[in-house]
């Protein structure tokens, strides 16, 4: 059993993704956790992120950076990011990764952005999950203040809309829906919500 999720930032898909992989017991990828990876390192390296040769050596190297790791999740490591995930040769490297870890014989979750594209395009369900621009930055902006971060409404929905035309223009793996992944948006739905709607579309599946 193969489960991919994707959809965009702060849609709201890492937390549906986790309750997905613990209701079914499947193992659960966060691959947003490895383009992270691959950025902190550049960062940490003292690199610039659009550096193509050493993104690629760094994509080569991202067992080198635990998946745990709260720098992870700062925004400079967001915005690193995604741009080395423009980058093919990352994507490259980072792909058999994602495929060995979708064939975990107990099944598996993955999230991202082209999971049900290009990783697992025979996914058992393909989920797409998506929220307004506007829900999805008031999400981000109470996350970061609730960390005590600094920022404001409207800083945090130009960040947002700059990373989506990122992912969505890019010319390897763009973020867009599979033809056979089923639309979920949360904008009007709480986590209870859209766990209950998850598992209904892949009970039913
Ligand atoms: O999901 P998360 O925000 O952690 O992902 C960080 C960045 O990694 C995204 O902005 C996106 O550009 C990239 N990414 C990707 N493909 C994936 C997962 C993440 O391009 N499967």
């Amino acid at each position: 059993m193969i489960i991919a999720v994707d959809g965009p930032v702060a849609a709201g898909k890492g937390t549906l993704a986790r309750r997905i992989a613990g209701h079914y017991r499947l193992q659960y990828l966060d691959t947003g956790a490895l383009y992270r990876a691959v950025g902190l390192k550049l960062l940490r390296d003292g690199k610039d992120p659009h550096d193509e040769e050493a993104a690629e050596h760094a994509a080569r190297q991202v067992g080198d950076v635990a998946l745990d790791d709260p720098a992870l999740r700062e925004e400079a490591t967001g915005e690193a990011a995604s741009i080395v995930a423009a980058n093919q040769a990352v994507r490259a490297a980072l792909l058999q990764y994602q495929r060995d870890f979708a064939q975990t014989p107990t099944g598996a979750v993955l999230d991202g952005r082209d999971i049900g594209t290009v990783v697992c395009p025979d996914a058992d369900v393909k989920l797409f999950v998506t929220a307004s621009a506007e829900v999805r930055a008031r999400r981000r902006f109470d996350e970061l203040a609730a960390k005590g971060i600094e920022t404001t409404y409207d800083a945090v929905l130009k960040d947002l809309e700059a990373r989506d035309a990122r992912d969505q223009g890019r010319g390897t793996a763009p973020l867009k829906k599979a033809e056979d992944a089923h639309l979920l948006d949360t904008s009007k739905l709480d986590i209870e919500a859209a766990v209950t709607a998850a598992c209904k579309i892949i009970d039913a599946a």
